[in-house]
């Protein structure tokens, strides 16, 4: 198929490689600051005009926290399947999935699209029904980041955290700054490093006093991402044109493997 890539830095090239890998062709790409990209502005209507008359049959965009509402809220109407990786607009998405059934368009959003991160996320939860019979166990994440990150902390902490209060009642309320006084039973803190060229490192800890059980996914590099994300694509155009228009995620993709 023919992909237009909005955001053309460290990922997109490499969704770049990987969609070339899988046989599809990228036919646009847009980024002010990238000497490479076939579109310069920091315009969303002229990005999604210029994706429009392009032709292409997908769109993947991987861009800035600051940069990714406008684009959303442009391209959306274009009716071409979107896979939007960037991170760091949960609170928006209630608005994102009002405007995307009222312009019929399909949006598929993961803060994380490897594979094995997915795999983990169903660990987690597993985990943490366990704990959560046993009070005398405590839980909290870990993440850590290369220094280039824009937020913190990373989406995929804040889902690995989501999963824990879906799974594990005690703990009802997520906190990621720095405490001032001891944390409440009922708070899971989150804590984030950001150093050197870390890929992405994610930890889960159940601590008692007699011992402690951590959970981590480690990523060894960035490529599982931007295939997990161009795989992404191929199912929500095939699922637009089965399914009612709207936001997915990969819960929704790994249902149909
Ligand atoms: N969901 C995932 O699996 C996943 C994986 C890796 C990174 N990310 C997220 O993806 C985003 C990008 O990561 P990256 O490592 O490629 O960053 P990067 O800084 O290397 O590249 C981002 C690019 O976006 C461009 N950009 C900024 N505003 C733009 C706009 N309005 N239109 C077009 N291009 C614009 C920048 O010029 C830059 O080249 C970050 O938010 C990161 O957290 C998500």
């Amino acid at each position: 198929m023919k992909i237009a890539l909005v955001g053309f830095g460290k990922m997109g090239h490499m969704l770049a490689s990987a969609a070339e890998r899988r046989g599809h062709e990228i036919v646009l790409t847009a980024d002010p600051s990238a000497a490479d990209a076939s579109v310069k502005s920091t315009s969303p209507a002229e990005i999604a005009g210029a994706v429009t008359a392009s032709g292409v049959q997908g769109i993947i965009e991987f861009t800035h926290p600051s940069s990714v509402l406008g684009n959303i809220r442009a391209l959306l109407p274009t009716g071409i399947p979107l896979v939007v990786g960037t991170t760091g607009w949960n609170d928006s998405v209630p608005e994102i999935k009002a405007l995307a059934e009222e312009s019929r368009g399909y949006l598929l959003h993961s803060a994380n699209f490897s594979l094995g991160v997915n795999l983990f996320y169903r660990i987690v939860a597993e985990a943490a029904r366990l704990f959560a019979e046993f009070d005398e166990y405590d839980e909290a994440v870990f993440e850590a980041h290369h220094n280039k990150k824009a937020d913190s902390p990373s989406g995929t902490a804040l889902e690995i955290a989501s999963v824990i209060l879906r799974n594990c009642p005690r703990k009802t309320e997520v906190v990621t700054g720095p405490f001032d006084r001891p944390p409440r039973q009922e708070e899971l803190h989150v804590a984030s490093l950001r150093v050197g060229a870390v890929p992405g490192t994610h930890t889960v800890v159940f601590d008692s006093v007699p011992d402690t059980i951590e959970l981590t996914h480690r990523a060894r590099s960035r490529e599982g991402l931007a295939l997990g994300a161009v795989r992404g694509l191929e199912w929500l155009v095939s699922a637009a044109g089965s399914r009612t228009p709207g936001l997915f995620t990969m819960d929704d993709v790994f249902a149909d493997m």
